[in-house]
């Protein structure tokens, strides 16, 4: 199925990175949707990726998901403590405890010898409640720290499935069809052309605070992310992306 060559991999690579317009693209082998080692390999890869940019006083703001815990659970043990800060890049966003970026930022910066910062908001926040929310003390010192960081490491999901995962109401579902979403990132969802169709009401990161930011690393594989991929790839700058031969012969396939 896979020629798992490490040429034809090099080549993948090269294509896709001209395809999508990301400067560097690293192409691990297999599909992470077939089989689950293959999330460890991209983890591997991407902590790998991240430990080779760290700069002393580094702030890490981290996403939540599978393939997030995958890179922290794989990332080298460091024996020395480094300066650097890992953080949660947006809060609440309807996810299990072990998926939670909260709890992703306290595993890898406990690997990579940094230190983390927790920020604690519930799910599913109401305008008025984020308000409050916003206006409170423990709250508005974090945010600027999460929204000032110099890196930063995601996922990226397909829309629809993501919305299941974090139990939107049918409201906002027929929404997101409505509006053609295709990607997830961040709590944005956006349709094929790259545009926002819908953002989750929660706080820390937004998509204009990446622009700042010295890296922007994106991690996702399997071939049911592709559509997902090549359109996340629109709607923000990515520097690097780490991914499976399974999305990369689906994005090559279909582009
Ligand atoms: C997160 C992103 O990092 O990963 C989400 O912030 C994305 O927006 C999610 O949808 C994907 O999750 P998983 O479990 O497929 O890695």
């Amino acid at each position: 199925e896979f020629v798992a060559t490490i040429e034809g991999r090099t080549e993948l690579s090269r294509t896709l990175s001209r395809t999508l317009g990301i400067p560097t693209v690293h192409v691990v082998s297999g599909d992470s949707d077939q089989h689950a080692w293959v999330k460890s390999t991209l983890g591997l890869q991407a902590a790998t990726v991240l430990l080779g940019a760290l700069q002393p006083s580094d702030v890490i703001a981290v996403a939540g998901g599978t393939t997030m815990a995958a890179v922290a659970s794989m990332a080298p043990s460091k024996r020395q403590p480094f300066p650097v800060k890992v953080v949660p890049a947006r809060g609440g966003l309807g996810e299990e405890v072990e998926i939670q970026a909260n709890t992703i930022a306290s595993v890898l910066a406990e690997r990579i010898g940094g230190t983390s910062m927790m920020l604690h908001v519930p799910d599913r926040l109401r305008e008025d409640t984020l308000e409050q929310l916003l206006a409170d003390p423990y709250v508005q010192q974090r945010i600027p720290e999460i929204r000032n960081a110099s890196i930063v490491i995601h996922s990226i999901g397909d829309a629809l499935r993501m919305a299941e995962r974090r139990q939107l109401d049918p409201e906002e579902v027929a929404l997101l069809r409505h509006h053609g979403a295709v990607a997830e990132a961040f709590g944005y969802y956006f349709n094929e052309a790259g545009e926002t169709v819908y953002a989750m009401t929660t706080v820390g990161l937004q998509l204009s605070d990446l622009e700042r930011m010295r890296l922007i690393l994106t991690v996702a594989g399997g071939h049911s992310k592709a559509r997902a991929i090549v359109a996340a790839a629109k709607a923000y700058r990515m520097d690097v992306l780490v991914t499976d031969e399974g999305a990369a012969r689906e994005i090559l396939n279909h582009e």
